[in-house]
């Protein structure tokens, strides 16, 4: 990586920017920074913090455009998805803005006359975050704004595709009022600065978006010096069609989920479960709809489905896609391609298959692409069966107008987030988060203030 990283746009392959990596000794001067400005920050009232919050997210808002198109040049989102995540981005820190004026204590009746028992939050502590490159903004103020709004001082790396986005966002935090050592930007590639955070005893806690594999060797690294984690992982969203869905609708909406941001999202569905009864039309339909989606330069206005990220990410996403029609799938639309491992771009258009079996590889990994594999299931029990069948628990979908289908899909699903007849169920508001290997604590929502808060009893005797 040398000591710059090139960012390039994945569109293209040419290179948007060159950013400088912090050296280990500048990366330690800002951990020890965010830590002094500790105590400053924490002890800023709660409503001056909100103000501050506030004031960021409105010049976030008077730069959308800007930050949109910085983040469509360096991940290659359509441009209105890059405008909307800029809003999804401010959403969160308007959220946090209210909470931060809503920590609240409480006080315990004790168990003798003599004394009184009183329970009180304070900040965690600096607190470090590991970004992701499929939502630049969002990720980062997803945490940042809790972070702060709680008291804590905050660093952040962000993912060495995208760094840019939160450079900007950082430097309009600064313009917002924020002190520069209470927000800060790092930047380097994940394992060397996740294992300077990960060793510093100066970070009281870790959060992390990104793969599993990485947030265990973080969680790993994170116990020698016993810090607080939250840890939004990898996903395998099963989507379920139960056959009285209304199919049209369904069709919509998995279209949405599926090929947002070229289907490289945690939550995006990844395994389409379709009642066998309804198959044939549901397949016919989506894949009419998937076969009109205009793939392209996120630039461009017309674009709807923009380039995976990296060349790795397309070699994955081809790699299933040849491993399920040599098992036996069908390719309804797509397997189609436009790359070049010289220049640098890789698009893939979006692929429906179908005849797809529970051995194929894209049914057993995640695969941050857009191909949409369908599976049929005769039995309830045998759709959640599928669904289930994996080590992850972050996001499940599922279409049907039966309140007993539902209520029985809700009750079975092993996942944090479930979509009923929806498929963006995310939002600044909403506890957003995994069970099993997706990960550890939620975003968002009141849930997503706590893990920035340590719990502190006094109890007054001799009254
Ligand atoms: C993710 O893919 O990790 C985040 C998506 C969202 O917040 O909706």
């Amino acid at each position: 990586m040398g000591n710059v990283i090139l960012v390039k746009n994945p569109a293209t392959g040419q290179v948007v920017k060159e950013v400088q990596i912090n050296t280990e000794e500048e990366i330690n001067q800002a951990i020890k920074a965010g830590h002094d400005s500790f105590k400053k920050w924490a002890k800023v009232n709660a409503h001056e913090r909100s103000r501050l919050l506030s004031k960021w997210s409105q010049i976030i808002k008077e730069h959308k455009e800007e930050i949109a198109e910085i983040m469509t040049l360096e991940n290659g989102k359509p441009l209105y998805e890059s405008l909307g995540e800029v809003d999804y981005a401010a959403s969160y820190i308007d959220w946090y803005a209210e909470e931060a004026k809503r920590i609240y204590g409480r006080t315990v009746p004790a168990s003798t006359e003599t004394k009184r028992i009183v329970v009180s939050k304070q900040p965690i502590g600096l607190v470090a975050a590991i970004t992701p490159w499929n939502f630049p903004a969002a990720m980062m103020t997803r945490k940042a704004a809790p972070a702060l709004a709680a008291g804590c001082p905050f660093i952040v790396k962000p993912a060495v595709e995208t760094p840019l986005t939160t450079i900007r966002l950082v430097e309009l935090a600064h313009e917002a009022g924020i002190p520069e050592d209470v927000i800060q930007c790092v930047n380097g590639s994940g394992s060397v600065v996740g294992r300077i955070f990960t060793s510093s005893e100066y970070i009281r806690k870790i959060t992390f978006t990104g793969s599993t594999p990485i947030g265990k060797q973080l969680i790993k690294e994170s116990a020698n010096t016993v810090k607080h984690v939250t840890m939004e992982l990898g996903g395998h969203a099963p989507l379920i069609v139960a056959e009285d869905a209304d199919l049209d609708f369904a069709v919509k909406q998995t279209i949405a989920t599926k090929f947002r941001n070229a289907g490289q999202t945690c939550v995006c569905a990844n395994r389409i479960i379709v009642h066998e009864n309804i198959a044939e039309a549901f397949s016919q339909k989506f894949a009419d709809e998937v076969s009109k989606l205009k793939v392209g330069n996120g630039l461009d206005q017309e674009t709807q489905v923009g380039p995976i990220i990296n060349e790795k990410g397309y070699d994955k996403i081809v790699a299933q896609i040849q491993d399920a029609v040599e098992k036996g799938a069908e390719v309804l639309v797509g397997n189609q391609y436009n790359a070049d491992k010289e220049q640098g771009y890789f698009f893939v258009y979006p692929t429906v298959l179908t005849n797809v079996k529970q051995d194929m590889v894209i049914m057993q990994e995640e695969t941050f692409g857009p191909v949409a594999p369908i599976i049929t299931f005769k039995t309830l029990e045998e759709a959640v069966e599928i669904a289930n069948s994996t080590p992850f628990g972050l996001a499940a979908y599922f279409f049907t107008n039966n309140y007993k289908t539902g209520t029985y899909l809700h009750d079975h699903l092993d996942f944090g987030i479930i979509g009923w007849n929806d498929g963006a169920p995310s939002g600044a508001h909403i506890p957003f988060g995994g069970m099993k290997e997706s990960g550890l604590g939620r975003e968002g929502g009141i849930e997503g203030i706590e893990p920035y808060l340590e719990t502190k009893y006094l109890s007054v005797g001799n009254l």
